[in-house]
């Protein structure tokens, strides 16, 4: 008789954006007419840059043709994307990542939750609390992370780094050791960031205890401030230890097209010389077969001029309605925070309210959809994230539903 993996019984209950959306649909069905404003999941409302539509349609039509039909992509990924992104995203900011240590892929989401998969299962992960959900999970599937207690809402082998308003949302390095540790900045959820100055003492201590960061950018194109690091690879030493994953879902809205890519340093390597790029080639080969080629290209029109110019009016647009929902909030007298060098905000309920219970609240008496802190972890409770990534319109119109309420 067959067993299941019973580790995913050890996940308390359903992946929080799925729980959110069934909560909106019972709303939306018992109300039908409801005028619902969604800023709840991070997904993108902006249609998909001139330049890179173009880049589609031609690589469409190569396809069409015998000289221009491409099959399976290279296991890593093709040439003419991964070298634009190593010029791009890494030689231009003073980086040393070559093109063959970039691991194109589908999304950052898969390979966030992937990578653990090349680490010993008795690896203890730290994690911020409030968390994007997926580290957390994807460990838990895999047998990590000891057993979850009800009342603390936490699992008890994995290291928590509670980020709060004392902290400004940024962790303390942990008192206890960690083997794989997780950051996310500009962070999802709160917004925050971490100065260069921070990033390199994260990368000083992994290096200390012999630690590998997991490191994840998604939201770098958001950074607005010059003294904010885009990328791990600017502190030093950060490839003897760190593996960094972007998402081309945020900075050129490619949440339906799907690409997104991880680098892994060749001098990342166990104390006996094994290579971690090694390791997660081996995976991508035998586990995945490539983003398709047409939106590989579409990937490559990114870094285009017409593609860098469009995309930097559309991370502008969403910024608009991060001031505005930041400006907004602040000016009615909530707490709020993030919002600059990210396209979260992320706000203290009113009145002491629960996370949840605001969420339930707000869809009620605004139809205005949030995401609830506590949903990220126990150090998210009392806490609401919002974000940037609706329709102007629909911004403005969400703030000053939250005024009148
Ligand atoms: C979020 O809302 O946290 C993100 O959209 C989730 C994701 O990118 O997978």
């Amino acid at each position: 008789m067959f067993k299941i993996n019973d580790n995913y019984l050890k996940l308390p209950g359903s992946y929080l954006f799925s729980t959110i959306a069934k909560k909106i649909a019972a709303y939306s069905e018992a109300h039908p007419d409801a005028d619902i404003i969604r800023l709840g999941i991070g997904d993108v409302t902006q249609p998909i840059a001139p330049a890179i539509i173009e880049a589609v349609h031609k690589a469409a039509d190569e396809m069409g043709t015998e000289a221009g039909f491409h099959g399976y992509a290279p296991d890593l990924g093709y040439e003419f994307l991964r070298s634009k992104i190593a010029e791009h995203d890494f030689k231009a900011r003073g980086c040393e990542i070559s093109a063959d240590e970039i691991f194109v892929s589908d999304g950052a989401k898969c390979d966030c939750a992937n990578i653990q998969e090349i680490f010993s299962l008795d690896n203890r992960i730290a994690v911020c609390d409030p968390v994007y959900p997926v580290y957390v999970d994807s460990n838990i599937m895999s047998g990590r992370g000891g057993v979850y207690d009800e009342a603390t809402e936490r699992f008890s082998d994995i290291i928590y780094m509670p980020c709060t308003a004392e902290n400004n949302f940024a962790p303390d390095l942990p008192s206890e050791t960690p083997d794989l540790i997780y950051l996310c900045f500009p962070n999802n959820p709160t917004g925050s960031v971490l100065t260069k100055d921070q990033l390199q003492q994260w990368v000083d201590y992994a290096r200390r205890v012999g630690a590998v960061i997991l490191y994840d950018a998604a939201y770098e194109a958001y950074i607005s401030e010059d003294h904010i690091p885009h990328s791990i690879y600017e502190c030093e030493g950060a490839r003897t230890c760190a593996i960094e994953f972007h998402s081309f879902s945020k900075n050129a809205g490619f949440t339906g097209m799907r690409l997104g890519y991880t680098v892994v340093p060749k001098d990342l390597k166990t104390p006996d010389g094994v290579m971690l790029h090694t390791l997660w080639a081996r995976r991508h080969g035998t586990k995945y077969n490539g983003a398709p080629y047409i939106i590989q290209k579409a990937g490559e029109a990114v870094y285009s001029p017409e593609g860098k110019a469009q995309l930097k009016e559309q991370v502008a647009h969403y910024m608009r309605n991060a001031h505005i929902i930041y400006d907004g909030l602040k000016s009615s007298g909530y707490t709020v925070s993030g919002g600059v060098n990210s396209p979260y905000v992320w706000m203290k309920t009113p009145d002491s309210m629960t996370s949840w219970e605001f969420f339930d609240y707000l869809l009620e008496h605004a139809n205005v959809v949030g995401t609830p802190g506590a949903g990220f972890g126990p150090s998210g409770e009392g806490y609401f994230r919002l974000t940037a990534f609706g329709t102007y319109e629909n911004t403005v119109k969400a703030v000053e539903r939250f005024k009148n309420l």
